[in-house]
């Protein structure tokens, strides 16, 4: 078999065979194919596209080129979460232990946070002394004790997809649904879970911009999870404006925690009951949407999910006591208000902007290499639809220096638009696809 025969045949229009994406993905893998020849692939299957066969091949091939985690030891069935990522995403927080309180066992694998989007990781580790780094023997067990933990992906999950990710990162090739939808699902797929629920972003701050291409996006995963053998639901969400209001890592944890105090209600709580709704009638625990939300919100109600995460965060080497008293989380030096230089309704926050804000101020990695400052970031306190007055505070920055603090001040002021009529908020929840 040659790549370059396989080359013209998806140049051309052709499907690949079962076999040739097989040695396709074994060869660049092992680095017998060249970047240069997996790249005008990448480019030849963004343009050409590829069937459901084809997109099942590639994900089982991708996902078979290195370790899979073999979730059997543990008892019961086994959820994860995925998203495709976003501004102040701060969900797996509060809804993996939400539904591991109501029994479902969670057991999950995180990654850190590239650019201006955060990772749950990172975020975990705003708890002094908690770490992913843990043995398989360990995430197995705490999983079998306290029917949760939250490990870093290892080196050896789909290496085939570190590859070919970073290949489309640089050759205008990220944006391909099967690509897209192979490189997610084989890392799902290897991670082992039994019930897999996706939440798929569109707008400003992601990279599906439309709800059709999102709703593409989240049929092609969730079909190739079935077909691979595992329960799928996905829920499509606006992203056209950060996610709650806190963007950064400890402020995020902060607000985590308020939502599972019940302190915070709106359209972040609203996200967490409905992915883990999902999660526990597609595992078969509840049987409808609306009873699944009601037994979460009672985990709420009686500090179960609280405590739950509590128990996340000690088993895991973190101090436990930062879940009842926030002031042990990492504080930023410097904090500053940002008051409105115009007044009206917000018509639109900027998410990825905002996103950078958070990154320049020292809370996100620009490459992989970065380390980062977990204690600063942005607390917004105007959502869209809100009025406001000139001179109230719009967000309050956390920083390392004041410097730094008043430039953020002025990129934040560019991130809001206003409307001088009311502004209706948008429907936030735009799909459930199971
Ligand atoms: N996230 C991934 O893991 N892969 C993609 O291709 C896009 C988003």
């Amino acid at each position: 078999m040659q790549m370059t025969d396989l080359l013209a045949k998806k140049r051309d229009g052709g499907a690949l065979s079962t076999e040739e994406i097989e040695f396709m993905i074994r060869g660049y893998t092992r680095g017998e194919i060249p970047d240069y020849q997996m790249s005008a692939m990448c480019m030849a299957i963004l343009l050409r596209g590829m069937d459901e066969r084809e997109t099942l091949d590639l994900t089982m091939s991708m996902m078979h080129s290195g370790e899979t985690l073999d979730l059997s030891p543990i008892h019961g069935v086994k959820a994860d979460k995925h998203s495709t990522g976003g501004v102040g995403d701060k969900t797996s927080l509060i809804l993996c232990p939400m539904v591991a309180a109501t029994g479902l066992k969670i057991a999950k694998m995180s990654g850190r946070g590239l650019g201006h989007t955060g990772g749950t990781i990172d975020k975990l580790e705003s708890f002094s002394g908690f770490s992913t780094a843990i043995s398989e023997e360990t995430f197995f067990r705490n999983v079998n004790d306290i029917g949760i933990a939250i490990m870093g992906q290892t080196a050896d999950l789909v290496p085939a997809d570190k590859k070919i990710y970073a290949l489309r990162d640089v050759t205008g090739t990220v944006p391909s649904i099967p690509l897209i939808v192979s490189s997610i699902m084989s890392k799902k797929l290897a991670s082992g879970a039994d019930v897999i629920v996706l939440d798929v972003k569109c707008g400003d701050g992601a990279f599906m911009k439309t709800e059709a291409q999102a709703a593409e996006l989240a049929r092609g995963l969730t079909r190739i999870g079935r077909l691979a053998g595992r329960k799928c639901a996905a829920v499509i969400t606006d992203m056209d404006q950060p996610l709650g209001y806190a963007v950064g890592n400890a402020v995020e944890v902060k607000e985590a925690i308020a939502v599972l105090r019940g302190e915070e209600k709106g359209d972040l709580l609203e996200l967490c009951l409905t992915l883990g709704a999902c999660m526990m009638v597609e595992a078969g625990t509840e049987w409808s949407v609306e009873e699944a939300k009601l037994a979460l919100m009672q985990t709420i109600e009686d500090g179960s999910a609280l405590a739950k995460l509590a128990q996340l965060v000690r088993a895991q080497g973190g101090d436990a006591r930062a879940v009842y008293d926030t002031s042990l989380l990492p504080q930023a030096k410097v904090t500053l208000e940002v008051p409105s230089e115009k007044e009206g309704y917000v018509n639109r926050i900027h998410a990825e902007k905002v996103g950078l804000i958070s990154m320049h101020l020292g809370g996100g990695r620009a490459t992989k290499e970065s380390s980062i400052d977990l204690s600063v970031g942005v607390v917004l306190h105007k959502k869209v639809g809100d009025a406001v007055q000139s001179g109230e505070s719009l967000a309050t920055i956390h920083a390392s220096s004041s410097e730094k603090a008043q430039e953020a001040a002025r990129m934040l002021l560019e991130c809001f638009e206003f409307s001088a009529e009311p502004v209706t908020r948008p429907a936030f929840i735009k799909q459930i696809i199971r």
